[in-house]
C-alpha cells in the first residue's frame, strides 16, 4: 500500500518575467486565436449534435471562444448505457492501475497542461491567474493525489480475525453508475466530482455547468491522455432537467456527487425519493450546496487582519466561492479603524479582464447572475435599512462587471445578510459591543446555511466561547483567517444544514461514500 509521497502542489507566483507567466500569456493568446469545437465524450468517442452553443468569456461578450455541442435525453441514456458496459472491467481493475491513471493525470495538470487548464479557466470562467492557479492546476492535482491516498487508506481498513477464521473487507464499487453534476466556480471541483467515485471503481455520467464547458473539455482531455479507459467517465452537455429526467428513472442509478445550488439539490433528492423503489440499492447522495458565510470580529480583533480577510474572503473570484464571506459582524469599538483600513485596501483593487494580470476582480459568470446581483445592489441603494458604502456600479456592456460592493446593513436580518447572492457583495452589520452574545445568536439563526465562517479575536477565552457557541454554524470554521481557501489534505471541506451533506471533499470521509463494503468471514 505504499504510494508515492503526496504533497500539496506548490503554487507558482506568475511574477512579471517568470517562465510560468510567459507560458500562460502565450496559451491565453493561442486559445483566443482559435474557435474550439467541443463535442461530448461518450465511451471515449466524440459525439456531436446539430445544436451548437456559443461560448464567450464572461468579461468579453464580443469574443467567441468556441462552441459546444448540446445533447438531449438520448445522449444521457447513451452515456448511462456506455458507463454500465464499462463497469465490470473498470471495477475489476486492480486499484494500483486506477491509482496510476489519476497520479499521472495530476502530474499532467501540474506539468504540461498547467498553462492550458489555467488559461481555459481564466477565459471561460473569468478567473484571474492566481485564482486559476490555486484552483485548476494546484487543487486539481491535490484532489487526485490525495484521492489516491484516500483509496489506499480505505483499502487498508480491515477487521480483526479470530483463531481459525479470517475476516476481511472487500471494497466494492457501487452497483450502478454515479451522476456527477459539477459547478462553474472551481475547475478542480469539476474534476474531483467525477474522479473521486471513479477512483473507487465506479463509472460516471458527468454533466458540467453550461458556463464551464470550456475547462471541462480540458479536464476530459487530460484524463484520456492519462489512460482513463473509455466509458469510465462520460461527459455530456445537456440541460439539468433533461439529465435528471433520464438519470433518476434509471434502475442503474447508484449515486450523485453534486456541487451547486440548494434548490436544485433538494429537488433532485425529492425525485430520487419518489423513485426509490426503482433502484437496485439506496443511492448515495453527496452534495455541497449553498452558503452564507460569515466573518465575526470581537472587540479584541486585529483590525488589519479583519480588513484583509473581508477583502480577500468576500471578493476573490468575485465572491463566487461557496466559501466566500458575504456577511460580517464588526463591533462598534473597532469599526472606524476596520472601515478605514478596508477602504484603503479596497482602493488598490482593479477590475477588468483576467488577461490583464493586474486585475484582481474580473466578471461574474453570466447574465442571470449579473442581473440578480445588480437587483440586490439597486434595492440596497433605495432601502432605508441599508447603505452602499463602497462600489455599487454594475455594467454589462462589455462583460458582466460588478464592482466589489459593500452594503452596511442597519438591521442584522437585512435581506443581503440572509440571502445567498454568490457575487462580489459583502454586507456588514456593526453591532454594539455589549450585544456580542445577542449578535452570535442572530448570526446562528439568520441563515439556513452552515458552510464556512471565520472569527477574529485575540482573547483566548472569547475564541473558545465563540467557537463553542457557533458549533453548528459552519462545517469549516476559521480562527483569525478568512473563510475561503480550504486546502486538500489540510482542511477537509464541507458544511451541514442547507449547505450540504458535509461529506468533506478531498478526504477519506468523501471517498467512503463511493464504496459498498462486503465483509467476508472464512472458517479454516
Ligand atoms: N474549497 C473552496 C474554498 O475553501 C470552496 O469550494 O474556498
Amino acid at each position: 500500500f505504499n504510494i508515492p509521497d503526496i504533497k500539496n502542489e506548490p503554487i507558482k507566483s506568475y511574477m512579471p518575467g517568470s517562465p510560468e507567466r510567459i507560458e500562460l500569456k502565450k496559451m491565453l493568446n493561442d486559445l483566443r486565436s482559435v474557435e474550439l469545437e467541443l463535442p461530448m465524450i461518450i465511451g471515449g468517442k466524440e459525439v456531436t449534435t446539430d445544436h451548437r452553443v456559443r461560448i464567450s468569456p464572461p468579461h468579453d461578450h464580443k469574443h467567441t471562444l468556441g462552441y459546444y455541442y448540446q445533447g438531449d435525453a438520448s445522449h444521457v441514456q447513451m452515456a448511462i448505457d456506455t458507463a454500465m458496459l464499462a463497469r465490470d472491467k473498470w471495477n475489476s481493475m486492480s486499484w494500483h492501475h486506477r491509482a496510476a491513471i489519476f497520479l499521472k493525470a495530476a502530474d499532467l495538470f501540474a506539468g504540461p497542461y498547467r498553462a492550458k487548464i489555467n488559461a481555459a479557466t481564466m477565459l471561460g470562467q473569468s478567473k484571474n491567474a492566481f485564482q486559476a492557479e490555486i484552483d485548476a492546476a494546484c487543487e486539481m492535482a491535490d484532489f487526485f493525489r490525495y484521492g489516491v491516498r484516500c483509496m489506499t487508506d480505505i483499502y487498508k481498513m480491515q477487521p480483526e480475525s479470530a483463531p481459525t477464521t479470517w475476516n476481511y473487507n472487500e471494497f466494492r464499487s457501487l452497483e450502478g453508475f454515479i451522476f456527477a453534476l459539477t459547478p462553474f466556480n472551481f475547475t478542480s471541483i469539476a474534476g474531483n466530482l467525477p474522479a473521486a467515485p471513479a477512483m473507487m471503481g465506479n463509472v460516471v455520467v458527468w454533466k458540467p455547468s453550461k458556463t464551464a464547458v470550456y475547462s471541462a473539455a480540458v479536464i476530459m482531455e487530460v484524463l484520456m491522455e492519462a489512460g482513463l479507459p473509455d466509458g469510465v467517465i462520460n461527459l455530456v452537455y445537456v440541460g439539468g432537467p433533461t439529465a435528471a429526467d433520464v438519470i433518476f428513472q434509471s434502475p442503474d442509478f447508484g449515486g450523485i456527487h453534486f456541487t451547486g445550488s440548494t434548490g436544485v439539490f433538494q429537488g433532485m433528492w425529492k425525485t430520487i425519493g419518489e423513485n426509490i423503489q426503482k433502484y437496485k440499492s439506496y443511492p448515495r447522495i453527496v452534495g455541497e450546496t449553498g452558503g452564507k458565510d460569515f466573518i465575526f470580529a470581537d472587540p479584541t480583533a486585529d483590525p488589519q487582519a479583519v480588513a484583509i480577510a473581508m477583502l480577500r474572503g468576500a471578493f476573490e473570484y468575485q465572491g463566487q466561492k461557496c466559501s466566500a464571506a458575504s456577511r460580517a459582524y464588526i463591533p462598534r469599538s473597532i469599526w472606524d479603524d476596520v472601515c478605514t483600513r478596508f477602504g484603503n485596501e479596497l482602493a488598490t483593487v482593479k477590475m477588468g479582464p483576467p488577461e490583464d494580470f493586474t486585475n484582481f476582480i474580473n466578471a461574474v459568470i453570466d447574465e442571470s447572475s449579473f442581473d440578480k446581483l445588480a437587483g440586490f445592489i439597486e434595492q440596497a441603494k433605495k432601502d432605508a435599512d441599508a447603505e452602499v458604502l463602497f462600489g455599487g456600479k454594475c455594467d454589462k456592456s462589455v462583460g458582466y462587471f460588478i464592482e466589489p460592493t459593500v452594503i452596511l446593513a442597519k438591521k442584522p436580518d437585512y435581506i443581503t445578510m440572509v440571502e445567498e447572492l454568490f457575487g462580489p457583495v459583502l454586507t456588514i452589520f456593526v453591532y454594539e459591543d455589549e450585544d456580542l452574545d445577542l449578535t452570535l445568536k442572530i448570526l446562528d439563526k439568520t441563515s439556513i446555511y452552515a458552510l464556512t465562517g471565520a472569527i477574529f479575536s485575540q482573547d483566548r477565552y472569547n475564541i473558545e466561547r465563540i467557537t463553542k457557541r457557533l458549533e453548528n454554524a459552519a462545517g469549516n470554521f476559521y480562527i483569525n483567517d478568512k473563510p475561503t481557501g480550504a486546502t486538500v489534505g489540510q482542511q477537509p471541506f464541507g458544511g451541514a444544514r442547507g449547505s450540504g451533506t458535509n461529506d468533506k471533499a478531498g478526504s477519506i470521509f468523501n471517498f467512503l461514500r463511493w464504496t459498498s463494503i462486503r465483509t467476508i468471514k472464512e472458517n479454516f
